[in-house]
């Protein structure tokens, strides 16, 4: 880390149930986060598997909640993060904000219709829709090619870190 980046903090969240935080105070960046089992066993494992220092941890790929929250902290920590839609309002007939509609994705609402059904948004004039499929397809997608471009061997794939046990 370079002496800029003391005293910064970098965090993501689903509200409620999942947190991951970094906080840049010194020499060596504090790693905190509680969660799900699932969040927890995907971090103890990357953390086993590539070390303390998240910047250089793979970006995961999968679409689970665990996967695209870290993903976003993962790029943050790069200065990849390029979110598509800055807005505080996203529909605007129904008054639903960006965030509302940005934590359905994270918590699994991946096509516009289950965003619709569970915040509302895109239930009237339609006009916000193709944000809604932005914000989508960012969150499913966003960022992994710039990182496979920037870092090909350092892309995570299934079964570079321990899955979710099956029942
Ligand atoms: S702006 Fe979202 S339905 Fe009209």
């Amino acid at each position: 880390m370079s002496a800029s980046d003391e005293n910064r903090k970098f965090s993501v969240d689903l509200d409620g149930r999942d947190h991951i935080e970094v906080r840049m105070d010194g020499v060596t960046p504090k790693v905190q986060f509680r969660g799900c089992t699932e969040l927890m066993e995907l971090m103890q494992g990357m953390r086993k598997s590539f070390g303390v220092d998240l910047q250089a941890w793979p970006v995961p790929r999968g679409a689970s909640h665990s996967e695209i929250l870290l993903r976003e902290l993962i790029l943050k920590l790069r200065g990849e993060w390029k979110y598509p839609y800055q807005a505080a309002e996203v529909c605007h007939c129904r008054n639903v904000p960006c965030h509302t509609i940005d934590q359905a994705i994270v918590a699994g609402a991946h096509t516009t219709e289950v965003v619709s059904r569970q915040t509302s948004a895109s239930t009237a004039c339609g006009t916000c829709r193709p944000d809604v499929q932005k914000m989508i397809q960012y969150r499913l997608q966003g960022g992994l090619e710039e990182a496979s471009g920037q870092r090909p061997a350092e892309r995570a794939e299934p079964g570079d870190w321990p899955q979710k046990k099956s029942a």
